[in-house]
């Protein structure tokens, strides 16, 4: 199996005034092409500090973070920039749609990073294709205040997609949404899984996301607990 990420002894401590909180202590997992993870725990159990860390959204206070045989922990925060638009795509609880700008220039604007002024034909392609594979095809027009909330998550789906990541990483995307448009998107995150050979690491509280998942890991006090892997 080729590995796509992995982290070894990978410890977080923030200091906050003179206490020290040990948000996550050695941690060790390697993210498999194609796998499809989630990240359980408690809250404050270190789910979001180990799915930044992986992301390169924040530096370990220790250990290595391996893609593509590089040590991000050894890189400028400038290489670390473009790393993150180009290898690694996000969706949070919140959306994070600029108001502003229509559900296609949303989906496009990672593509204007790392000094690109103009989206390429190619990326305009891709978002289309994307849309339509999530159901929005009637959308591409309009702005994130006239979607449904379950409509502007898959927007913010199909933006994480945009430069074709090495892996989507995910902090309780069905979090805002009720029961039954968080198991549509659930099921959306399945079948770029399984379709478009997406990998994803998940991080949710919820027991039938969890459950169409490939593996499960499970943080408790800022260690790895446990993983649960099951037949796909
Ligand atoms: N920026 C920060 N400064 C100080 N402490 C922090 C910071 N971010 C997180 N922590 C602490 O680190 C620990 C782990 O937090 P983290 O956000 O990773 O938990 P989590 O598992 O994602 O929880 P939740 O399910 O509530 O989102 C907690 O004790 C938290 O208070
Ligand atoms: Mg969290």
């Amino acid at each position: 199996m080729e590995s796509i990420i992995s982290v070894k002894d990978l410890s977080k401590i923030y200091i906050m005034g003179t206490t020290e909180v040990r948000a996550l202590q050695s941690v060790s997992l390697s993210i498999q092409k194609n796998e499809y993870v989630a990240l359980m725990g408690p809250s404050g159990s270190g789910k979001s500090t180990l799915l930044n860390l992986m992301g390169a959204l924040d530096q370990p206070s220790s250990g290595s973070i391996i893609l593509n045989g590089r040590d991000l922990t050894t890189l400028t925060s400038k290489d670390l920039d473009s790393i993150r638009n180009s290898r690694f795509g996000f969706v949070f609880q919140s959306h994070y749609l600029l108001p502003q700008c229509t559900v296609i220039e949303n989906v496009l604007i990672p593509t204007l990073a790392d000094g690109r002024r103009a989206s390429t034909p190619e990326d305009e392609k891709r978002a289309v294709d994307l849309l339509e594979r999530v159901g929005l095809q009637d959308r591409i027009q309009s702005f994130p205040g006239m979607l449904s909330g379950g409509e502007r998550q898959r927007v913010a789906v199909v933006r994480a997609l945009i430069n074709q990541p090495a892996l989507l990483l995910a902090d309780e995307p069905t979090g805002s949404l009720d029961q039954h448009t968080a198991g549509q998107l659930a099921e959306l995150l399945a079948g770029l899984n399984r379709d478009l050979k997406v990998t994803q690491v998940v991080v949710t509280h919820s027991q039938e996301l969890a459950a169409c998942m490939g593996l499960v890991y499970e943080l408790r006090e800022g260690r790895l607990a446990g993983s649960d892997p099951k037949a796909h």
